[in-house]
Formats: C-alpha cells, structure tokens, sequence
C-alpha cells in the first residue's frame, strides 16, 4: 500500500509571521490526522521557523523548493542538501516547471540535484509534465518518457522508491483548469509504467505519484480516487490554512 502524500508548495509566499500564524490554524484544523503524509514546503527563510513550530507536530514533514547539487562552498546566492538538513527537511521539490521555465532548469540540470538530494538522505518531489502545446501535439507520453529517463537517470531502483514524483502538466498550474481525473489518471498509470520499464515492477508498485495543477478542496476526493494518484502537489490552495486542511482531510475520508 502506497500511503497518499498531500504536499504544500507555498512558492514565493510566505513571510515567517504567516508562517507562524498558518502553523496555528493548520494544526489545529489538521488534529489527530495521521493517514495521510502531510509535508509543507516553505520558501527557504521560513524553513527554520516552520520545522521549529513542527517539532512537537509529530508526523507533519517539511521540504525545500529547489537546492544546488554542490556540497558547501563557494556557489553564492544557493543552498545545498545539508543546510536542509540542518533544518529538518525530509523533502526537496525539484524540476518544477516555474524552476524549467523561469530559472532554465533542464533534465541534466534536475538530474544533478535529484542524484545529490538522494547521497543526502533527502527525498526528492521531482515535478514532470506538458504543457498544452505538446498535449495538443500528442505528446504527452514522448515528455513524460524524456522527463523521466533524463531527470531520473543513475538513480538505482531502491532510490527511486524514496522518490515521489509529481505530475503536473504545465496547463494545470495556477490556471484554475484542472486535469480530469481520467486525464491525471493515464497520465499517472503511463509514468508507472515508464518506472517498471526501466527500474522493475517492484519499484513501479512503490513509487508515490502526486497530482499537481489547481488542486483545491472540491476536487480533491476524485482525484485521489485514482487508483494510481497516491497524492497531491498543491500551490495556491495550500496557502488558506483551512482549505489545505480540507485538503487533506478529503484525502483521507477516500482512503475510508
Ligand atoms: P496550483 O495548485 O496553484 O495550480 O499550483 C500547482 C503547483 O505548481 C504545485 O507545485
């Protein structure tokens, strides 16, 4: 059994005053709920104050948005795998299409940091997916194929199993238009496959796969329905510490 993984990318948001008056509306409305990974990914300077507020949050993990694959050193204006650590990260997001495009993050670039996440004991959320000109074009599965093979390569199969991937198709994000579920689900039963393909079905059954692109509370339970959407990757929504709650909440009552 894949345990579901609901993920808060708060992007550029985020001051650690509202990080701190999040924490005390989110944990309350979260309570006991334990089924369901909860895993929040601040921007960088509200890291250390967001896993100090977790600390007696059992169960409730934190994440970085991006970091460099170097060890520390002479790379200024980056951050590296053990300054995550030192601040509790479990996870680090990495390829996500604002990096892609903004910041001309390409697979060998993505590979690099997944490799260096994974040598630090960090799981990476590595973020794939189309945009609407290559959906239109039919090429959803030639991107996901390249995505996968280039931003997952030399990773061993039990490596992969700690890697969750997100799927957001570009179209998605921030746009209101979420995938249907039937939509998400091929697209998520495609990347499994790819897994099986070149890492075994071993790997395949126990890689998490997130959802990603306006997830909020109302869609939540039919896409995580899906029988291969173990969870979602969630921007605007997780902002609204009670909307991400339901979010979770949602999760969980699918779970039964
Ligand atoms: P939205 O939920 O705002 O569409 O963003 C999705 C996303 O990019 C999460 O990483």
């Amino acid at each position: 059994m894949r345990k579901k993984i609901i993920a808060a990318n708060w992007k550029m948001n985020m001051t650690i005053g509202e990080t701190e008056a999040f924490f005390g509306t989110f944990l309350r409305e979260l309570g006991d709920e334990r089924k369901v990974e909860v895993v929040i990914v601040p921007p960088f300077l509200a890291i250390a104050k967001a896993s100090e507020l977790l600390r007696s949050a059992q169960g409730v993990k934190l994440g970085a948005q991006n970091m460099h694959w170097e060890k520390p050193g002479a790379f200024t204006g980056e951050v590296c795998a053990a300054m995550l650590r030192d601040v509790f990260c479990n996870y680090v997001v990495l390829g996500h299409s604002e990096r892609r495009t903004y910041f001309g993050e390409t697979d060998a670039i993505v590979n690099k940091k997944v490799l260096a996440a994974h040598a630090n004991t960090l799981r990476p959320i590595l973020c794939i997916g189309e945009t609407l000109a290559e959906r239109d074009g039919g090429l959803v599965e030639k991107v996901l194929d390249t995505q996968i093979r280039g931003s997952m390569a030399g990773l061993t199969a039990e490596q992969v199993e700690e890697t969750v991937i997100a799927y957001e198709p570009v179209w998605a994000i921030g746009t209101g238009r979420t995938a249907t579920p039937q939509q998400a689900q091929d697209a998520h039963a495609f990347i499994r496959k790819t897994v099986a393909e070149i890492w075994g079905q071993a790997a395949a059954d126990k890689v998490r796969i997130q959802y990603g692109g306006s997830v909020k509370p109302a869609n939540t339970a039919e896409l995580m329905s899906q029988p291969d959407i173990d969870g979602a990757l969630v921007g605007g929504a997780s902002l609204d510490p009670r909307g991400f709650a339901e979010i979770v909440h949602n999760t969980a009552r699918v779970l039964g």
